[in-house]
């Protein structure tokens, strides 16, 4: 299966943020055990890319990235760390260079035509839309899907259990993305069965969704 395949089966990209490296593998095994094996790992701490390498050595059924890259040293530091893929919350050419080249999927955040177009001549096909609800979230994202039909859009930002599946239901969205999935609160409080109920309820919803368009 490719990454857009991938991506696509997955649903939901959970948005984390690891404080400490010791919650990287019983958080992602959490949300294993709820149905989800795609994750987004920011490099928003100091231990983030540690907490790459745990998860890929640890928890090899689930797909990690690299989330929050601003840099090419942070592109190649996170991919050297082990992430699978990379998204970055906009598009800065240099970091979509830097995966191209290494042969890593890259999602950059777009929001504005023209930097879907900038995109687009980079031959990607999916962008993170971020932050969603800020930029007008799906009216915004229908609009600029009716223009750039081959896009696919992974919006985050402000969503939720109970808004996720207005936005999956749009077609140009892929997936959604965010932290509601596994908050920063419950993985510092070590409340992993806690992560797996949210992370199953998003997968059931999901699977419902798939179910009612099948
Ligand atoms: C992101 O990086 O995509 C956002 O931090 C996720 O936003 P949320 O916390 O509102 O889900």
């Amino acid at each position: 299966m490719d990454f857009f395949d991938k991506v696509n089966q997955a649903g939901t990209v959970p948005v984390v943020v690891i404080d400490s490296a010791e919650c990287a593998v019983p958080t992602a095994q959490a949300l294993i055990r709820g149905g989800i094996s795609f994750m987004e790992i920011t490099l928003r701490t100091s231990c983030a890319l540690e907490a790459i390498r745990l998860v890929k050595e640890n928890v090899p059924e689930m797909t990690v990235g690299a989330g929050t890259v601003i840099s090419e040293e942070q592109a190649q530091a996170a991919v050297a760390a082990g992430a699978s893929f990379i998204v970055s919350p906009g598009f800065f050419p240099e970091v979509v260079d830097h995966c191209i080249k290494s042969n890593v999927p890259v999602i950059p955040g777009c929001v504005t035509p023209t930097e879907i177009i900038s995109a687009i001549n980079k031959g990607i096909k999916i962008v993170k839309f971020f932050p969603a609800d800020v930029y007008g979230g799906i009216k915004t994202i229908k609009e600029l899907s009716g223009v750039f039909r081959d896009i696919k859009f992974l919006p985050t930002g402000g969503i939720n259990a109970s808004n996720m599946a207005e936005y999956i239901s749009e077609p140009s969205i892929i997936a959604v993305g965010g932290s509601w999935v596994c908050p920063s609160k419950m993985i510092a409080a070590h409340d992993y069965d806690g992560i797996e109920l949210k992370a199953k309820e998003a997968t059931d919803i999901i699977k419902t969704l798939k179910e009612n368009a099948a």
